[in-house]
């Protein structure tokens, strides 16, 4: 399978931004953007909330991942992923052939307190959200890390301003290298 082009793919913990980011890089680039979260749910008719609730984690990880699959299409985009996407290695190696991997990092609280705006994370639905987001923050970073080209600290940025942030770095970043870029 040849999948050609260096899409633009914003991994990244819940709160991080990742979906509105996705929005200003489409409005700035004109590329068509692809959202994992976004294909799962029109594919099961329901929010990801109701799809955790009905068939499980497990069922939504599938979609997922097959979600990814259908991505790698010979078209450069803006591909928004769901902040699990790194738990399964055939995401990674299809992500990282696709195009640049751009982590949309942050402080932990901050993020939290963006994730937690709306009721529609199911892996936050716990008895004590904050330490849950604690865990799966502390065991996701190096995650993201390992496969990100380049990363952003959005915690004290607008949408509108990490998306400058990432097409100017972008404008630098050697394809052949992959430690992430500090974040300015
Ligand atoms: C998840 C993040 C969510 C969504 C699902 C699982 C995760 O997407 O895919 O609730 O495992 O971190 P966002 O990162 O857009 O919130």
């Amino acid at each position: 399978m040849k999948i050609h082009g260096r899409s633009i793919v914003l991994i990244g913990m819940m709160g991080a931004g990742k979906s509105s980011v996705g929005r200003c890089l489409e409005r700035r680039t004109g590329l068509t953007l692809l959202d994992t979260d976004e294909i799962v749910s029109s594919k099961f008719g329901m929010s990801i909330p109701e799809i955790f609730a009905k068939h499980g984690e497990t069922k939504f990880r599938e979609a997922e991942a097959k979600a990814v699959r259908a991505m790698a299409i010979p078209k450069k985009t803006i591909i928004v992923t769901g902040g699990g996407i790194v738990l399964q290695q055939e995401n990674v190696e299809l992500l990282r052939r696709m195009g640049v991997i751009v982590w949309l990092d942050g402080n932990e609280d901050t993020l939290f307190a963006r994730a937690s705006r709306r009721r529609n994370r199911p892996l936050l639905q716990t008895k004590n959200p904050r330490r849950t987001f604690s865990q799966i923050f502390d065991a996701r970073r190096s995650l993201y890390a390992d496969i990100a080209d380049v990363r952003v600290d959005t915690s004290v940025l607008t949408d509108e301003e990490v998306s400058v942030a990432i097409l100017s770095k972008l404008g630098k970043v050697n394809p052949g290298s992959r430690s992430p870029s500090p974040a300015t």
